[in-house]
């Protein structure tokens, strides 16, 4: 079983990355294969201009790292989207990766393999209440491609990596990890 952290935060070892890495860590405990994805650290244009027909789409911009990165999202049981909140919505860096998937709207081969994945999402936002602006698109992907479950940690936090002195947040980001293996595993 393969679990990939997807990191949409800049900042390593920031508040996102730490509790995506506390999720992996209970994956990893539970006998998967995990990795981390910094999408900072790769090369991932923004979408091209696409056609309005789903069946001629092409991405032209192909020779980049975001079908590699496709590939890993394709391979995994367990997905765990690691945002902060950026002005309302996931960092660009995400927003780039997932735009991408529009270059094989109709494409089965994808769209087979997310359907059944379970899912994580995880945000962290200095101001109380703004982590609908990453929960609620993430939720919306979960329902377009069908994925068997999403589970959610919403945290606000103020300090770059405060969350590793909130004990009771990194126990839930250790339980999400464990809840997704068992829910991934279930048939
Ligand atoms: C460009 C930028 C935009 C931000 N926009 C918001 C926002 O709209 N609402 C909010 O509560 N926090 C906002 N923040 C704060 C981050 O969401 C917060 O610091 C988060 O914990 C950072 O996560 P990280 O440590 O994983 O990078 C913003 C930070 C940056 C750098």
């Amino acid at each position: 079983m393969k679990a990939i952290a997807l990191l949409g935060s800049p900042r390593k070892e920031g508040n996102t990355d730490l509790l995506a890495t506390e999720v992996l860590r209970a994956c990893r405990e539970q006998g998967c294969q995990v990795e981390k994805i910094y999408l900072d650290d790769l090369n991932i244009r923004p979408i091209g201009p696409m056609v309005d027909d789903f069946k001629q789409r092409r991405d032209d911009r192909a020779d980049d790292d975001w079908p590699a990165t496709a590939a890993k999202l394709m391979a995994a049981d367990i997905v765990i989207w690691a945002s902060p909140v950026y002005w309302q919505g996931v960092t660009a860096q995400m927003k780039c990766f997932v735009d991408r998937l529009s270059t094989r709207y109709v494409d089965r081969q994808l769209l087979d393999a997310l359907r059944g994945q379970v899912w994580i999402a995880i945000t962290t936002h200095t101001m109380p209440g703004e982590g609908r602006w990453v929960l609620e698109p993430i939720r919306v992907w979960a329902r377009h491609f069908k994925v068997k479950e999403l589970m959610e940690l919403d945290v606000t936090v103020r300090r770059w990596g405060a969350v590793k002195d909130m004990p009771d947040i990194m126990q839930q980001a250790y339980d999400l990890g464990q809840a997704a293996v068992a829910q991934a595993r279930a048939s």
